[in-house]
């Protein structure tokens, strides 16, 4: 098959969604489709129950049992589809923002209960800043949920997107009749069940039709008729051209635990959904159909057992043609790499593959060499961006308890930092190390892997610090007097980048209003 073939084929996304909006069963849903799977049930949730929330080795565990499920790959009517996971705990948010560089788009599922929430609302912060393209599927109609014409409304309000309502429900709750689609025109009559796998579509293309009355009831019939008309009149025609860049989110309803209206969205994706995009490198885009390969590290799991320090390096190619036991240039390194051991994720299971294509992921054995945002390329020396760090959330100083062990704690430090556990910042000021995370329980996770692998011992101190802000200017002079000014809240990231820690909201207001010609960013790439 030729290459463009190849890309044509593949279809990348992530599912997103606030933790028990129903993201596990939908992804088991789209597998049972994809024949994946072939028993619901088979895929485990990877959020963490509230029994295990503080305890971050079973969190571990777990995240060593859904190395499998990170990326599932399966084929849709011709379509090869690769679906990756995020975690569900949000103390791993920073995870799933890095995953979601790697897919060209995203099914976003909101509870038609609750609506939009918090996490939901952090997550589509990130699509937007890289224009993904973004599917909603509104689930659980078979409840008592709200208004669909106020959910949308949130939508647009909270999530800032553009909707356009590609089915409409008929009912909602006990009196859950099922949906139109607005899209193919064919009404979709919803019986619960969790085994039945494909939708009972009719196709309706006039709602006068006698047979809309038949299957719904004359009321139903005339609500449906009232609405339809007045989303025809509110929302301009669906335009998959916005869709494709990230200005308009197209909706779908249905009951992912009772597989409905999850086929309807998939065959709707399968149609809309963008394949592999292009991706900007610091010189120049990125084509997938360029001949020559190449792709970028966007998440690390690594083998705590110190015995075994191999990790699995999670590779989205994004041009060309990626082979096994070729050597290639590893942009930041100074020798090529050669990998052996590639597997490609498809269904559960894990198998060596030989060649991969735009689009796909890869896992790499590697024994310490790649890190997050690793480029690899046939020769090319460019690197892709789009891998930002976001300001963490906590940050506490590390304390280190044994000076004997200081170079095992440098060295710890640093590979916990390429696998993405955290971020640190050193200070300009006396080299205080700080550890920023969006979580506490990275703190326990850093404590204990820096003591079991590498024989360092350290504590951490809290530390009162808002937000770390990643400063620049056109203005390099204004640059250095702000640097000087404020050298005792100037700290670098792991690049080496500038960055200004901000004690709190109205101070960073403040200093923001005082120094003009300064810029300060909430992420590491601007
Ligand atoms: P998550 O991965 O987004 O956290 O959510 P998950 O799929 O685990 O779903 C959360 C809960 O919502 C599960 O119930 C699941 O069965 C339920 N659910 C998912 N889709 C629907 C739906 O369409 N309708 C209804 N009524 N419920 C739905 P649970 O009680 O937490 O777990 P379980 O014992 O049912 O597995």
């Amino acid at each position: 098959m030729s290459l463009t073939t190849e890309i044509q084929k593949r279809r990348t996304f992530a599912i997103i969604a606030h933790p028990d909006a129903g993201k596990t069963t939908l992804t088991e849903k789209l597998l049972l489709f994809g024949g994946a799977i072939k028993t619901a049930g088979a895929v485990k949730s990877n959020k963490i129950d509230t029994a295990t929330k503080s305890d971050w080795m079973e969190i571990e565990k777990q995240r060593g049992i859904s190395v499998a499920t990170s990326v599932m790959g399966f084929e849709y009517k011709d379509i090869k589809i690769n679906l990756l996971d995020t975690p569900g705990h949000q103390d791993f948010a920073e995870d799933t923002y890095r995953t979601l560089t790697a897919v060209d788009s995203v099914i976003m599922v909101i509870d038609c209960v609750k609506g939009v929430e918090i996490q939901t609302e952090k997550l589509m912060e990130v699509c937007r800043m890289r224009n993904t393209s973004v599917i909603c599927f509104i689930n659980k109609l078979d409840r008592e949920g709200r208004d669909p014409y106020d959910l949308l409304d949130e939508v647009e309000e909270k999530l800032n997107i553009k909707v356009r309502p590609l089915s409409w429900p008929i009912g909602m709750g006990k009196s859950f009749k099922g949906v139109y689609n607005l899209y193919d025109k064919k009404l979709n009559l919803y019986t619960p069940s969790q085994r039945q796998l494909s939708d009972d579509r009719l196709t309706i293309e006039d709602l006068e039709d006698s047979k809309l009355v038949d299957k719904i009831g004359p009321n139903y019939a005339e609500q449906l008729r009232e609405d339809v008309e007045l989303i025809e009149g509110v929302y301009p025609d669906f335009d998959p051209q916005e869709y494709l860049e990230g200005k308009v989110a197209p909706v779908f309803f249905g009951s992912a635990v009772n597989n409905f209206g999850v086929n309807e969205m998939l065959d709707t994706f399968i149609q809309i959904a963008p394949g592999p995009k292009s991706r900007n490198t610091e010189d120049r885009e990125v084509v997938p159909e360029e001949k020559n390969f190449s792709g970028f590290v966007f998440k690390i799991h690594a083998n705590m057992d110190p015995n075994h320090r191999n990790r699995i390096a999670f590779l989205r190619i994004c041009s060309g043609r990626f082979e096994r036991n070729k050597p290639y240039n590893h942009v930041r390194g100074t020798k090529p790499l050669r990998f052996s051991n590639v597997t490609s994720f498809m269904a559960q299971d894990k198998e060596i593959v030989d060649e991969a294509f735009p689009g796909d992921i890869v896992g790499l054995y590697d024994t310490g060499n790649l890190k997050i945002g690793d480029t690899l390329t046939d020769g090319e020396n460019m690197t892709f961006k789009g891998i930002p760090s976001f300001s963490p959330e906590i940050f506490r100083e590390v304390i280190n308890k044994d000076a004997m062990k200081t170079k095992q704690l440098e060295k710890g430090l640093k590979q916990l930092m390429e696998e993405g556990v955290a971020q640190l910042f050193t200070f300009e000021m006396g080299s205080r190390k700080v550890v920023g995370t969006v979580g506490q329980l990275q703190f326990e996770v850093i404590q204990f892997r820096l003591k079991n692998e590498y024989n360092a011992t350290v504590e951490f101190s809290p530390m009162n610090l808002y937000k770390a802000c990643w400063i620049s200017s056109k203005d390099k002079k204004a640059l250095d007097e702000f640097v000087r000014s404020k050298n005792r809240h100037i700290a670098r990231d792991k690049e080496g980048k500038l960055v200004f820690m901000a004690e709190s909201k109205s101070w960073l207001q403040m200093v923001q209003d005082n120094y003009p010609d300064i810029e300060f960013h909430f992420t590491s790439e601007f």
